[in-house]
C-alpha cells in the first residue's frame, strides 16, 4: 500500500527557520516533523510518496542519509500545484487504495482502524475528523448519521462554520478521486471535496491528540502534547545536568549545559549550548545554537547556530 504526504508548502509561518530548512525536517523532539508521520504508518505501507516543491534537495539528502524502512519517492513540482494538483501530479503511483496526509499534522490517529472503517463503507474516501472550539482556520464538515460528509467548508468566515468538526488532514482515498481533480493548480479542499461528496466521502472521528504543527505556537503545542504523552527524556548522562534545575517534561540531548533553569516543555537538540544562569521554557533549541549567560528564552524556536546574547530576553520568537 502507498502513502502520500503533502510536503510542498513553503513553511512561511515558521520563517526564518524555513529559509534554511524545509518544514518537514524541523526537529520535533529528536525527529524531523515528517518522521512522526512516516514512522507510525501501518506495516502494509511499503512506499511513501512525498509531494514536494520547496527545498527538494534538502529532503533528498535527508532520505539518502537516513533509512526509514520504506521506499521513499520524492516527486517535485516546478511550481506548487496546490493540495489537489499535488495529488494529481503523483497519479501514476496511485493505482490502489492509498493514505494521504498533510505533512504538518501530528496526531494519535489509529490508521488500522481508519482503514477498516474505509473498507467497510466503500466510499471514494475517508477523512479523519477532529473537534476544535474555533474551526475558522480549518476545513469544516457536516456529516449525516451514517458518518457520510454532507457539506465541506474550507476556512469559513468567523461565525459561519457549520460545525466544530474539522478536517484533520489525514485521508484514505480510492484512485477514482484522481479523476475528479482537474489539471493545474488545484485546492483539494476548495475545488475537489465539495464535488465528490455524492460519491461517498466519510468522516472518521478519533480521540487522543491532534495538532497542526505549522506555526510557532502550534509547533510548540505539538512538542508539549508529545512530552505529555511520552514523559521526559534526558538521554545525556546525569552528571552533565549538575546544577541544572528542571521543571516539567523536557527532552534534553544537549551536552553542554551550565547551571541553569530548564522547563517545562523544552527540547534541547544535541549540540545546543546553554550558559550559566539561563532560563528556558516552552521552547526548542537546535544544534549549534547558544543560549547566553542569564538569557531568558520562552515560547521560542531557536534555529541551528543562532546565538541568544548574554542577558537577552527572547519571547515568542523564531530565531535562525
Ligand atoms: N506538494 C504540495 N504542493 N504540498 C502542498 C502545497 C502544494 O502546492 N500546498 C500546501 N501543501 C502541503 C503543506 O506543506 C501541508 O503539509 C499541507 O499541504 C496542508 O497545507 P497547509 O498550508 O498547512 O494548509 P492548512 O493547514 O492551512 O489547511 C489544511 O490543513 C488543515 C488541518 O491542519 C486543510 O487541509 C484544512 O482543511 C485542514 O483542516
Ligand atoms: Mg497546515
Amino acid at each position: 500500500m502507498k502513502a502520500l504526504i503533502l510536503a510542498g508548502g513553503l513553511g512561511t509561518r515558521l520563517r526564518p527557520l524555513t529559509f534554511s530548512m524545509p518544514k518537514p525536517v524541523v526537529p520535533l523532539l529528536g525527529r524531523p516533523l515528517i518522521r512522526h508521520l512516516i514512522d507510525p504508518l501501518p506495516d502494509e505501507v511499503d512506499t511513501v510518496i512525498l509531494a514536494v516543491s520547496y527545498m527538494k534537495d534538502y529532503l533528498e539528502t535527508y532520505f539518502q542519509e537516513n533509512d526509514v524502512g520504506r521506499e521513499i519517492v520524492l516527486v517535485n513540482e516546478d511550481q506548487p500545484l496546490g493540495t489537489g494538483g499535488a495529488l494529481k501530479n503523483v497519479s501514476k503511483w496511485l493505482d490502489d487504495t492509498f493514505f494521504a496526509f498533510n505533512g504538518d499534522v501530528i496526531c494519535s490517529l489509529d490508521l488500522d482502524s481508519m482503514l477498516a472503517s474505509h473498507r467497510s463503507r466503500r466510499g471514494i474516501g475517508t477523512m479523519a475528523l477532529w473537534t476544535v472550539d474555533d474551526p475558522s482556520a480549518f476545513g469544516v464538515v457536516a456529516a449525516d448519521d451514517s458518518g457520510r460528509i454532507t457539506t465541506f467548508q474550507e476556512k469559513p468566515a468567523p461565525g459561519e462554520a457549520i460545525s466544530n468538526s474539522i478536517n484533520a488532514g489525514a485521508y484514505i482515498f480510492e484512485p477514482e478521486l484522481l479523476d475528479h481533480i482537474p489539471e493545474g493548480v488545484v485546492s483539494l479542499e476548495r475545488e475537489v471535496f465539495p464535488h465528490v461528496l455524492h460519491r461517498g466521502l466519510y468522516g472518521f472521528a478519533f480521540e487522543g491528540f491532534w495538532v497542526d504543527a505549522g506555526t510557532r505556537e502550534s509547533f510548540l503545542r505539538a512538542q508539549r502534547t508529545l512530552l505529555d504523552v511520552k514523559g521526559s527524556t534526558v538521554p545525556c548522562p546525569a552528571r552533565r545536568l549538575a546544577g541544572v534545575r528542571l521543571t516539567g517534561s523536557n527532552m534534553i540531548e544537549a551536552t553542554h549545559l551550565e547551571p541553569s533553569e530548564i522547563g517545562p516543555n523544552v527540547y534541547l537538540e544535541k549540540g545546543a549550548e546553554v550558559r550559566r544562569g539561563a532560563k528556558i521554557s516552552d521552547s526548542m533549541v537546535m544544534a549549534g545554537a547558544v543560549i547566553g549567560r542569564d538569557a531568558v528564552v520562552s515560547g521560542s524556536m531557536i534555529g541551528p547556530g543562532a546565538v541568544v546574547e548574554d542577558g537577552a530576553v527572547v519571547t515568542g520568537t523564531i530565531l535562525a
